[in-house]
């Protein structure tokens, strides 16, 4: 039998029409919910996850996780250990190219986003690189005629196209602000805890138990009250009290406390901790220790910390609980190790700030007296 060969295929000069578009398979990949959280709370994270049994995970890293896609944001909206919450879908051919050939997968995630929530997103910023390039500008032409949104920086509608892994990803967040920015912080004092830590560090005490009605909680250096008022929002019945040296900040964490509906809950002073305040024995001790801008050029960050260290073996319960953060952790921790207290559990976390690529690392100390 004769076989023939290929001769090699002549290019043809004829101009090459393009075929008329079809629905890809990429368009057919699902939607997924991303939340995004501060590399340490993972745990944290998971467990709130799991209280609500609608919320099924696909996937869980330490600064984000997939899950499968629900239409009812309600419960997500509520939740409280994650930064951020997207819809999102993710591709091998996902790049600004693709999408800007396929502009009905933003559309659809979009649409979703919006609902009937329409008038609360009224500018957009989609963040991808190469922000400068045709296939960008037509993505983001299509958003203003599409959606009547508007393009700003510190927009509404937060819309990424990255690649953060060997998949690309789009993602739309689900709501105006991150998470983690509560409506209840009115004021802000300079190194205000993020309220996703703050969350946290209160889960360690399992303040939401029925057993914990009715228990006594103080935050020592308690700033503009995030502690206290998450404190607050997980269980009504605690008795919370914090104190601060700067009356500044105690008029701020007012307005805070008051915006968040605790007022008759939460008891502030102004006080020192040099002079340990007589402010009674409690059930539990939480405290954002001080370091940097936030102490006195008099003072010696080793002594604040023992003080502090001392004033707690002092004032909590024999049965009690203590949960301390800070980034100065070695320095709280050989307060710690020479004091009445056994540490139970540390976790580090990563932090980002508001300068490119600055990163905190401080950690969460969980002890009881010994
Ligand atoms: C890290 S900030 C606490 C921030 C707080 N967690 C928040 O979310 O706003 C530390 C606080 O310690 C207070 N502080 C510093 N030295 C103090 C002292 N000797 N006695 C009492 N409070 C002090 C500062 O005024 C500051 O508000």
């Amino acid at each position: 039998m004769l076989y023939r060969t290929k001769s090699p295929v002549k290019k043809s000069k004829q101009p090459v029409l393009e075929a008329p578009k079809r629905p890809s398979p990429a368009e057919d990949l699902p939607i997924l919910l991303k939340f995004t959280l501060i590399p340490g709370l993972k745990s944290i994270v998971l467990d709130e996850i799991s209280k609500y049994s609608e919320l099924k995970i696909t996937e869980a890293g330490e600064d984000k996780v997939y899950l499968d896609f629900i239409p009812d944001f309600k419960n997500i909206l509520a939740m409280r250990s994650i930064t951020n919450a997207y819809i999102t879908k993710r591709g091998a051919k996902f790049n600004p190219y693709f999408i800007c050939n396929h502009k009905s997968i933003i559309g659809d995630l979009i649409k979703i986003v919006i609902g009937e929530t329409k008038n609360i997103f009224k500018s957009f910023k989609l963040r991808c690189a190469g922000s400068d390039s045709k296939e960008v500008k037509e993505i983001q032409s299509y958003i203003v005629s599409t959606f009547k949104l508007r393009e700003s920086e510190d927009a509404d509608l937060e819309i990424y196209i990255s690649k953060p892994s060997e998949l690309w990803e789009i993602s739309v967040r689900l709501t105006p602000r991150p998470l983690s920015l509560r409506s209840y912080r009115v004021a802000n004092i300079k190194g205000g805890l993020n309220p996703t830590v703050a969350y946290a560090m209160n889960t360690y005490l399992d303040l939401s138990g029925e057993k914990c009605g009715e228990k006594s909680y103080l935050n020592v250096f308690s700033g503009s009250g995030t502690l206290l008022i998450e404190a607050g929002l997980s269980n009504p019945n605690l008795k919370l009290i914090g104190f601060d040296i700067d009356g500044k900040s105690n008029a701020l964490a007012i307005q805070n406390i008051k915006k968040a509906g605790l007022i008759k809950q939460i008891h502030l002073k102004t006080a020192d901790i040099y002079d340990k305040p007589h402010l009674g024995k409690f059930d539990m001790i939480v405290s954002d220790l001080p370091f940097g801008m936030q102490i006195s050029s008099k003072e010696n960050l080793d002594n604040l910390y023992q003080k502090f260290v001392t004033y707690c073996e002092e004032t909590l319960n024999e049965n009690g609980g203590l949960v301390a953060y800070t980034t100065e952790y070695r320095i709280l921790e050989n307060a710690l190790i020479s004091s009445k207290f056994e540490i139970i559990k540390t976790t580090d976390l990563v932090i980002s700030t508001a300068v490119v690529n600055t990163y905190l690392y401080p950690r969460i100390f969980v002890c009881k007296l010994k």
